[in-house]
C-alpha cells in the first residue's frame, strides 16, 4: 500500500496530461530552439506555446514571462536584479517575516552587498499589516517582495492593497506565487504586481523548471550572462521538454481553476472535521481558514511531537512537520515563530496539503490514521 499524500505543498506529481505533452521531447522532438533547421523551429514554437500558456493563466502578454530553473531562480532574478538595476535609485528592500529561504537568503546576500531590508512582522494568523507597509516606506525604497501565498500555513497576502500603496510611491513589487499559482487566481493586474515568481513542480509540472513573470518596462538586471535566449534575459539552451511541461500545466490550470479551487476548499474543510471527529487531544489550527490557499491546513496536536506523529504515521499517510530536527533538538519553523507561536506548540504543528488527485476517501482514511497514530503515542506514554 502507498501511503496517503497529503504533502502537495512540498511537491505535486506530474500530471498525467503533462507527461504525455512533454513526451515527444524526451523521444524525438529533440531539436535546439536556436537552430533554424527543422527540429529547432519544432522545439521553438513549443516554448512560444508554452510562454503563452503561461500568460494566459497570468492574465499578461507572453512577452513578459521569462522560463528560468524553479522558484529559487526566479526570486533570486526578482530580487538581485531589481536590486541592481536601481542602485542608483535606493537600497531599501521591504519583505515580510514568512517568506521561504528562497527569499529570506536573497535578502541576507544583498544586505552583504550594502543593501537595507526590512522584515515586517505578521500576525497570528501569518498576515502582514499594509500599515506596516506604509510605514516601512523610505524615499530610498526600491522594492517590495512579499509572498502571495504562505507553503506552510498557507495564508494568502493583501497583495492588491500593498501594490496599490507602493504604485503612490513608485516602488516595485514582486511575489513569489510559487505556492498560490494553480490553486487561487493569480492575475497579475488584479495583484497589481511588477514581478511574480511561479514553481513547476508544485503545479504538476515537474522540478527544475519554473517561470518569472516581469511587466513589461521594469527595469531589472540579468543575474545569468551568456547567449541571449529569453529575449537576452535568461541565457542557456532552453529546458524545452519541462517547459512544454510547465505550458501545460498552466493551461490546465486556467480551465479548471474554479472548479479546483472548489474541490481542495471542501476536501480540506472535510479533513478538519474528520480530525475534529476522531482526534483526542486539543488542536490548535493556524491557517485562517477563509483567507487561505484552499488545500492548505496547519495544525497543532497539543503535547503531541510532530516528529514522532511524521514518523508514526509514515506508511498510511505522507503529512509535513512544522519543524525540523539538528543533532537531536527541534527549532521551529521561522514562520511559526513569526507568528507568534510557541515553541511546545510549533513542535506538534504538522502541516496537511490535499491536491487535485486527493480523494474523500483518502481524506477521511488519512484523519482515521493521524488519530489513531496519536492514540498509539499517548499510549506509549504511559
Ligand atoms: C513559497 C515558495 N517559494 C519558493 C520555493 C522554491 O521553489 P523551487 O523548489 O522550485 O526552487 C518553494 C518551494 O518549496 C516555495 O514553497
Amino acid at each position: 500500500m502507498t501511503a496517503i499524500y497529503l504533502d502537495y505543498n512540498a511537491t505535486t506529481p506530474i500530471a498525467p496530461e503533462v507527461s504525455k505533452a512533454m513526451q515527444p521531447y524526451l523521444d524525438h522532438l529533440f531539436g535546439n530552439p536556436s537552430s533554424s533547421n527543422a527540429l529547432g523551429q519544432a522545439a521553438k514554437s513549443a516554448i512560444q506555446q508554452a510562454r503563452e500558456q503561461i500568460a494566459q493563466l497570468l492574465d499578461c502578454d507572453a512577452s513578459e514571462v521569462i522560463f528560468t530553473s524553479g522558484g529559487t531562480e526566479s526570486n533570486n532574478h526578482a530580487l538581485k536584479g531589481v536590486a541592481a538595476a536601481l542602485k542608483h535609485k535606493g537600497r531599501h528592500i521591504i519583505t515580510s517575516s514568512v517568506e521561504h529561504p528562497a527569499v529570506v537568503e536573497v535578502c541576507r546576500y544583498l544586505e552583504k552587498q550594502g543593501y537595507e531590508v526590512t522584515d515586517l512582522p505578521v500576525d497570528k494568523w501569518g498576515m502582514v499589516n499594509v500599515k506596516d507597509v506604509a510605514s516601512a516606506i523610505r524615499p530610498d525604497t526600491i522594492l517590495i517582495s512579499i509572498m502571495h501565498a504562505n507553503n506552510e500555513v498557507g495564508t494568502l497576502q493583501a497583495l492588491s492593497d500593498i501594490s496599490q500603496l507602493a504604485k503612490k510611491h513608485g516602488i516595485l513589487v514582486h511575489t513569489d506565487a510559487s505556492q498560490s499559482v494553480g490553486k487561487v487566481t493569480t492575475d497579475v493586474k488584479q495583484l497589481g504586481v511588477d514581478l511574480l515568481t511561479i514553481a513547476g513542480h508544485k503545479l504538476y509540472a515537474p522540478k527544475g523548471i519554473g517561470a518569472l513573470y516581469i511587466k513589461s518596462g521594469t527595469p531589472i538586471e540579468n543575474i545569468l550572462h551568456g547567449a541571449g535566449q529569453e529575449s537576452g534575459r535568461r541565457p542557456g539552451t532552453e529546458n524545452v521538454m519541462h517547459i512544454v511541461g510547465l505550458g501545460k500545466a498552466c493551461d490546465l490550470a486556467a480551465s479548471k481553476l474554479a472548479g479546483q479551487q472548489t474541490h481542495l476548499f471542501e476536501l480540506r474543510n472535510f479533513l478538519l472535521e474528520e480530525l475534529q471527529k476522531q482526534v483526542k487531544c486539543e488542536m490548535i489550527i493556524h491557517t485562517p481558514l477563509e483567507n487561505s490557499l484552499p488545500n492548505t491546513l496547519s495544525v497543532a496536536f497539543k503535547g503531541i511531537p510532530a516528529h514522532e506523529l511524521a514518523a508514526t504515521v509514515r506508511s498510511k499517510v505522507s503529512i509535513a512537520t512544522g519543524s525540523a530536527c539538528h543533532s537531536g533538538t527541534t527549532s521551529i519553523s521561522s514562520v511559526l515563530k513569526a507568528m507568534g507561536v510557541d515553541e511546545a506548540t510549533g513542535r506538534s504543528t504538522v502541516r496537511l496539503s490535499v491536491g487535485k488527485y486527493s480523494t474523500k476517501d483518502e481524506v477521511r482514511k488519512a484523519a482515521l490514521y493521524i488519530a489513531r497514530g496519536i492514540e498509539s503515542i499517548q499510549e506509549n506514554r504511559k
